[in-house]
């Protein structure tokens, strides 16, 4: 096989090739991508068995996507955008998964990638992955919310293309997630829970869910429910935190830059917001990994862990699974892999055994013999 033959191959095609009447491209934007989206839906039996009354949920594994989170979407969008209009460089501040991915798509396009990051707070994987992917890494003795502010003064600089969710292409990738939801289950679920901390991906959903909607491919729209961090839930509180803390880094804000589009996506859709402990987050990360063999990265758990605390005994009167129908579809986004951050979980659930090289001291240690 030529070369050529060999790059022209579809063998997967990314969002933009997907859902292209959707999008922001014409047939002459230069397309970035890593055969991203197309994640899978997996049912859960133990959480469909937590809810009851027949209804199902599934999970939305978005830790499969190229660079480990639901990031790629967006930014294969915002980085062929970047790209067509002749920027020369992209910056962003992130919690650890918009600069991974945005330091991917930029190496992938030859563009210069500036990430600006909060002081200690990035999980070990995620930095990782914006040095191998060839990043510029300025550390700041700050918080997300303070790295972002940084960020946005790069609005004047023209070479520049700021890569948060405060560019608009973000949005637009990250919407399709929805549409694949609707494509595979043949409409809308009845609820949607998902983790919210600057609240761009909880935007996006409920952008493709209404679009989706609207030209009539689904019949319904679901509610809404977004999971904040106890430490770092501005939204739920209905003002900011100055100094937010949670050991889900990734929802480590206190000031979501898309707040009126996530108060938007509960009050249209009749959703809520709540709140988990660090605590449970650490608990539903550990029981979807031990029990749906899923392994996400705390902020993820958050949907989890909300969903749990939901069906429990403290319901909350607004939350939508306070009034369930029997036979509802409800979809849990996780939004990132578990291998990101591998020292959190480690950190609090050690459990290995030490035997010698030995058969008979380690059918000891198994307590088989
Ligand atoms: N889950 C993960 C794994 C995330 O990385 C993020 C956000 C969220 C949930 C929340 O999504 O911000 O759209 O409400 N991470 C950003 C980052 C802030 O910089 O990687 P959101």
């Amino acid at each position: 096989m030529k070369s050529a033959e060999v790059f022209n191959l579809r063998l997967s095609k990314g969002v933009i090739e997907r859902y292209r009447e959707f999008l922001p491209v014409s047939l002459t934007t230069p397309v970035v991508s890593l055969q991203e989206g197309s994640t899978p839906l997996i049912p859960s039996p133990w959480l469909s068995q937590r809810v009851g009354g027949g209804s199902k949920v599934f999970l939305k594994y978005e830790g499969l996507n190229p660079t480990g989170s639901f990031k790629d979407r967006g930014m294969t969008v915002a980085i062929s955008k970047a790209l067509e209009r002749g920027a020369k460089a992209v910056v962003c501040a992130s919690t650890g998964n918009t600069s991974a991915s945005a330091a991917a798509y930029s190496a992938r396009a030859g563009l210069r990638c500036a990430v600006v990051l909060p002081a200690g707070k990035i999980a070990t994987g995620k930095l990782l992955q914006a040095v191998m992917h060839g990043a510029e890494i300025v550390s700041v003795r700050g918080n997300f919310d303070e790295a972002l502010r940084i960020v946005r003064a790069f609005a004047e600089l023209s070479d520049f293309e700021i890569v948060n969710s405060i560019n608009p292409n973000r949005i637009q990738g990250q919407k399709t997630a929805s549409f694949e939801i609707c494509d595979t289950l043949g409409d809308a679920p009845d609820i949607h829970i998902l983790p919210v901390g600057n609240a761009g991906n909880i935007t996006a959903y409920w952008l493709g869910y209404r679009e989706y909607y609207e030209v009539g491919r689904s019949k319904r729209l679901p509610r809404m429910l977004g999971i904040q961090a106890e430490g770092a839930a501005p939204l739920y509180y209905r003002s900011p935190i100055p100094d937010p803390e949670t050991v889900a880094t990734a929802i480590r804000i206190g000031k979501p830059a898309s707040w009126s589009g996530a108060v938007e996506a509960v009050t249209q859709s009749g959703g809520s917001f709540e709140i988990v402990s660090d605590e449970e987050i650490l608990n539903a990360q550990k029981l979807l990994a031990s029990k749906d063999g899923i392994f996400v990265e705390p902020a993820s758990a958050a949907s989890v862990a909300g969903l749990l605390k939901c069906t429990s005994s403290v319901r909350c009167p607004t939350c939508p699974l306070a009034r369930l129908e029997p036979e509802s579809t409800i979809v849990l986004t996780v939004t990132g892999h578990g291998l990101k951050d591998p020292s959190t979980p480690a950190a609090n659930s050690p459990n290995i055994l030490e035997a010698e090289p030995d058969i008979n001291d380690v059918l000891r240690v198994l307590k088989l013999k």
